[in-house]
């Protein structure tokens, strides 16, 4: 009898099978994309030991409010020159394995010259891109919304993959307090899948991110429920478009009580029931799973993160936070070069402070900062 995991073609590497032509295995995922091995590469670089992703990919619009908090327009200068910041940290290739782009700094070049691109891969780090166009308002739901993009995906990709990206991110978004409703659910999976497989066919590895909003006032229990409903039908719909889950990476929300919700939970109750959650929902051949931070404060996404590598687990368990790698680092900035070098200090210790959290060896006591533990958590967040 087959096994049920992905079955692909041609040259491969431990843990995956070949296919066989005609095969009556007709329950598993066959599939023999002209990328599969070049994907699985991409992915276990990325989740390569001690490192994790650095978010980067704010629309216009997201990133418009953060230099705002910092009396800076939102022009294209402005974006540039806190970007480049971010991508020429020296050393940062350390504890970041890939940086997620918005569109405009894909094809942009510093002022330095060089592509925010190259600044990237020269220190080991892979590029990829948001590919979503963002949230809209889902027609006969509870308030709730889904997310744009699938139309000339395709395109898009292969212009993608031909400046440098191999990586991409899709966010749809569930709201505990709307609901959820079946229909939000259903929509955020089969998006997510259709997404994926349209990425693996460009040679993208799909970044498959169903954000699990901390809206709300529910507590732990109830977001793992939500948690496992979301996961269940997510997979259920990546598996049907046959999507190779050892060419993929996930990006889930942490399993945490609501943000108004009275009790709050421990870093080991965090861990603990995100694990639990994890383990009855996600395939071992998924090699990485990297947390988003969702308007956690930075000390608490890392603390979080540390009590998932405490236990051993199957996968590898790392970050992709924006706000939580990024936020010391923009108020220490303050749209100043002579602030450059201290801000990009901030952003290597938030990396180390993560890595070392990704290794289980993260210790709180050399923070020695109150801005790390300020929340960062807006009802109604956009990316
Ligand atoms: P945060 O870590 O700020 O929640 O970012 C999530 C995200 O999707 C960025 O790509």
């Amino acid at each position: 009898m087959a096994a049920s995991f992905a079955l692909r073609a041609g040259g491969l590497n431990a843990g995956v099978l070949p296919r066989t032509p005609n095969s009556r295995r007709a329950c598993v995922a066959v599939r023999a994309g002209k990328y599969d091995e070049e994907l699985v590469n991409t992915a276990r670089t990325m989740a390569s030991p001690g490192r994790g992703l650095l978010a980067m990919d704010e629309s216009n619009a997201t990133v418009g409010k953060r230099l705002d908090s910092i009396g800076l327009e939102n022009n294209e200068t402005n974006r540039k020159a806190y970007r480049e910041m971010l991508v020429s940290t020296q050393g940062l290739g350390q504890y970041i394995s890939g940086a997620i782009l918005f569109e405009e700094t894909l094809y942009q070049s510093g002022n330095n010259g060089r592509k925010m691109v190259d600044m990237l891969t020269e220190q080991g780090i892979v590029p990829g891109i948001k590919v979503d166009k963002g949230l809209a308002p889902l027609a006969n739901s509870n308030g709730e919304q889904w997310a744009q993009g699938l139309d000339g995906l395709d395109k898009r990709c292969a212009e993608y993959y031909k400046a440098g990206a191999r990586f991409a991110k899709w966010r749809s978004v569930v709201s505990i307090p709307n609901g959820p409703s079946t229909i939000a659910v259903r929509e955020s999976a089969y998006g997510l899948a259709r997404y994926a497989a349209i990425c693996q066919n460009a040679g993208l590895v799909p970044i498959v991110e169903p954000e699990i909003l901390l809206d709300g006032d529910h507590d732990i229990q109830r977001c793992l429920e939500v948690s496992e409903a979301v996961w269940a039908e997510t997979f259920k719909y990546l598996a049907d478009n046959k999507v190779l889950f050892e060419g993929m990476l996930l990006k889930p929300s942490m399993v945490t009580p609501g943000a108004e919700c009275p009790t709050r939970a421990t870093p080991q109750q965090v861990g603990e029931y995100t694990l639990t959650m994890l383990k009855c929902r996600v395939p071992p051949a998924v090699p990485g799973i990297m947390f988003l931070s969702g308007g956690q404060s930075e000390l608490e996404a890392t603390l979080n993160l540390q009590e998932m590598n405490r236990q051993p687990n199957p996968w590898h368990v790392s970050f992709s936070y924006a706000r939580a790698l990024q936020n010391t680092v923009l108020k220490t900035w303050q749209g100043k070069s002579e602030n450059v070098g201290k801000a990009q200090e901030a952003l290597l210790k938030r990396a180390k402070a993560n890595s070392d959290a990704q290794r289980g060896q993260y210790d709180p006591a050399t923070e020695g900062s109150t801005e790390a533990a300020q929340s960062m958590y807006q009802k109604g967040y956009q990316y």
